[in-house]
């Protein structure tokens, strides 16, 4: 009898599946009259620097250009500086503004909660080997999307970790967003081959320049283009 049931299951589910890939492929043939070519899939990068268009800036931006090179048609990108914005962080535990606070994060939230934002690459400087207080305040008052049904639930999550020094806690950094970013059920990957490890380890030479950083750079490079490649696939 449970196996008859399961067996009716089975074969419902197996129905409905079929019905979809039907009408899935259908709509793939060609565009039917009035409907709009897909809209491209976003890759947004977060700056968690305080400092604005430094190392952790220009470390997202070889990710995001990366990615952008491995579907041009097909991938937009966008760099998101949070240097200079307030992110108060006490919002998250339910506190109110304090009289005459701003709070910048609504406007960083609307872009990263758009349907069409299918990666987020956060980058983090290296402080005390972790992540510094503004990716934290930043990855606290991602709250709201988590209560607002998982809302980057799916999105495909990256992590970048610029350190002043080669060995300096850039991995750590890397852990511990991805541990934030997991509770948010995004999916989450590393820097793809070669180098595959948990994400992009960039070394600051002290002059505020990654250039010489060859290992890092490429560390930046596989992890962007990786974020590209997994977004796409699912889409197919
Ligand atoms: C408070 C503070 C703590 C730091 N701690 C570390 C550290 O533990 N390990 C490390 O490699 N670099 C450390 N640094 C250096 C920064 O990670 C490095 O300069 C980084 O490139 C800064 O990123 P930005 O250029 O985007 O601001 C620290 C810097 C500051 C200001």
């Amino acid at each position: 009898m449970a196996r008859n049931v399961s067996r009716r299951r089975f074969l419902r589910a197996g129905a409905a599946v079929a019905a979809t890939t039907v009408a899935t492929t259908a709509g793939r043939t060609s565009l039917a009259q009035g409907e709009q070519e897909p809209r491209k899939l976003k890759i947004i990068g977060v700056a968690c620097s305080p400092r604005q268009g430094k190392t952790t800036a220009a470390a997202l931006q070889v990710c995001l250009d990366a990615a952008k090179a491995v579907a041009p048609e097909r991938i937009e990108v966008e760099l998101i500086e949070l240097a200079g914005l307030k992110i108060p962080a006490h919002v998250a535990a339910g506190l109110p503004l304090e009289p005459g606070e701003k709070d910048d994060f609504p406007a960083v939230a609307d872009k990263l909660g758009d349907p069409n934002v299918a990666g987020i690459i956060v980058g983090s400087p290296v402080y005390f080997c972790n992540m510094s207080a503004l990716c934290k305040a930043f990855l606290d008052r991602c709250m709201v999307f988590r209560k607002n049904k998982f809302a980057l639930s799916g999105k495909v999550g990256g992590v970048v970790a610029v350190g002043g020094v080669r060995n300096g806690g850039q991995e750590l950094t890397i852990q511990t967003v991805q541990a934030a970013l997991m509770c948010q059920e995004m999916t989450i990957v590393g820097d793809g081959k070669p180098t595959g490890h948990t994400g992009a380890t960039v070394w600051n030479n002290g002059k505020d320049d990654i250039t010489g950083d060859e290992f890092g750079i490429s560390t930046c490079e596989n992890l962007g283009r990786r974020v590209a490649e997994v977004l796409l696939a699912r889409r197919a």
